[in-house]
């Protein structure tokens, strides 16, 4: 395994913590707006679980971590050898910028490739389509191998799409629409089939929940996903611990993957531990394997050649560079990826949103009032404290959460500039901004909730059966 690390090793963690903890200090000391203090403080309490868990030990201010430890869980250093600010794993998301994650230096952290105005160019010229807004505003920013799919698409070779979620709870927040909004567009627009994992297998492994709750939960979310207008002629959504044992196929795939990669290369890659079960160990194959179209021969009738394209959020890359690698020595194509950015919690930023504080996001169910007041009480702002100020100074858009869903959600370019504009001038005030992003959320919501109530126990079904799509390839 060739590529980079981004575990932190004990030093690390314990470094950043004792600087966490200084600045802490420091903005209590300058009576810092209190969000700004929040957030500080959030950041601390979030190292010092992360140092736990890496170490074992709790975190004492002058007391660096033992030897032994450090022995265990050093991953060795990022690869720019700046230790980072950021921490972006599968699991853990978390930076102490305000403006959230520097993705490009993920890019060179993470050896992908950034998706220059070129690509956004050249996908509108061979899909023949204006390139969607997620593209055009930088919010899938990385990639892997897009110009050697279009490449072969130009020539006539198809490829088809994969992506999925981790069926934790029943409820989606709006975040986790995003890489299939995008990858609802892909398929309109390249005509292409898609297969759709839900990993209750992988939730079961790492959360404290039943069998039954995950499988359960996979059914609901694929409501929630169908919703977002997949054509079921082309799209097969499928539950692990459903699919894993009525295929042949995928099993083999995944038996393949687990015989080519070690049990350090999966700890240098996610960090695992001696004490983490051994299905979490294995677990990588299982979300490896869909990469790979001789995994479904319903679909593909046993061609082991077809290209993927893989719509992911950046955290999920770790399993597909392990994938990659894995790809040629076992006679498959790699799969090509196309990496968002993260949706930030209405908090700010610095952490992306999560299912399990109701506060920290704008839910699929959530009611246009509870839409509203979370958007007023929660949505982190760039505005200025007064009125006075705010005319005067102008606000940040860049740190200003309720801007920052709106680049998401709001199809005009222009009007997005002017808001822009006019919120960094001070001419729009925080609670103009905030009621246009409320209105901007309030029917798309309802109309998913509308669209959601269409789905029936037969349609999903219809969708979660293995069977033959309409395509050609
Ligand atoms: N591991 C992902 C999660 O927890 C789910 C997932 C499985 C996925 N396969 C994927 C996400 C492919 C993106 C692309 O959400």
């Amino acid at each position: 395994m060739t590529d980079c690390q981004e575990a932190n090793s004990p030093m690390e963690l314990y470094e950043k913590l004792t600087a966490q903890g200084d600045k802490v200090r420091a903005l209590k000391t300058d009576k810092a707006e209190k969000a700004e203090v929040v957030a500080a403080v959030q950041m601390l309490l979030k190292l010092k679980v992360d140092y736990k868990q890496t170490t074992g030990q709790d975190y004492k201010a002058g007391c660096p971590p033992s030897e032994t430890a450090a022995a265990v869980t050093d991953n060795g250093p990022a690869a720019d050898g700046d230790g980072g600010e950021d921490n972006v794993d599968p699991w853990n998301v978390s930076t102490t910028n305000a403006k959230g994650v520097d993705y490009d230096k993920l890019i060179v952290r993470f050896g992908s490739s950034k998706v220059e105005k070129e690509l956004v160019d050249r996908i509108e010229k061979v899909s023949g389509q204006k390139p969607h807004r997620f593209l055009r505003r930088g919010i899938f920013f990385s990639h892997r191998d897009m110009h050697q799919v279009l490449d072969a698409y130009e020539k006539h070779k198809s490829f088809y799409l994969y992506t999925g979620r981790g069926p934790s709870s029943e409820a989606m927040h709006v975040g986790h629409l995003i890489p299939f909004i995008f990858t609802k567009w892909l398929q309109d627009v390249f005509d292409i089939p898609l297969v759709i994992q839900l990993t209750d297998d992988e939730k079961y492994l790492w959360k404290d929940l039943s069998l039954e709750d995950c499988h359960r939960f996979a059914v609901e979310n694929a409501k929630d996903i169908i919703a977002c207008g997949f054509d079921v002629n082309k799209t097969f959504i499928f539950s692990d611990l459903d699919y894993m044992g009525a295929s042949p196929d995928f099993y083999r795939n995944v038996v393949k993957i687990q015989k080519h990669v070690t049990f350090n290369q999966v700890k240098g890659i996610f960090g695992f531990t001696d004490s983490d079960c051994i299905g979490k160990i294995s677990f990588p194959a299982i979300q490896a394997a869909p990469s790979f179209s001789s995994s479904f021969p319903q679909i593909f009738g046993g061609r082991k050649d077809i290209q993927c394209l893989i719509p992911c959020a950046i955290d999920q890359d770790p399993y597909f560079r392990m994938t990659r690698d894995v790809a040629p020595r076992i006679g498959y194509p790699k799969p090509a990826l196309l990496h968002s950015t993260f949706f930030p919690a209405l908090q700010g930023a610095q952490t992306k949103m999560s299912a399990s504080d109701a506060n920290t996001s704008i839910f699929l169910t959530d009611t246009p009032k509870q839409i509203k007041s979370k958007i007023n009480k929660h949505a982190f702002s760039g505005g200025k404290d007064t009125v006075e100020e705010h005319r005067k100074y102008g606000g940040n858009a860049d740190v200003d959460v309720s801007f920052m869903y709106l680049t998401f959600f709001l199809e005009d370019d222009e009007q997005l500039e002017k808001i822009r504009q006019d919120y960094t001038s001070g001419a729009l005030l925080t609670g103009e901004l905030k009621k246009i992003l409320t209105e901007t959320l309030q029917p798309m919501i309802a109309q998913h909730q509308e669209r959601r109530k269409q789905v029936t126990d037969e349609t999903v079904k219809q969708f979660m059966t293995p069977r033959p799509l309409n395509f050609n390839l």
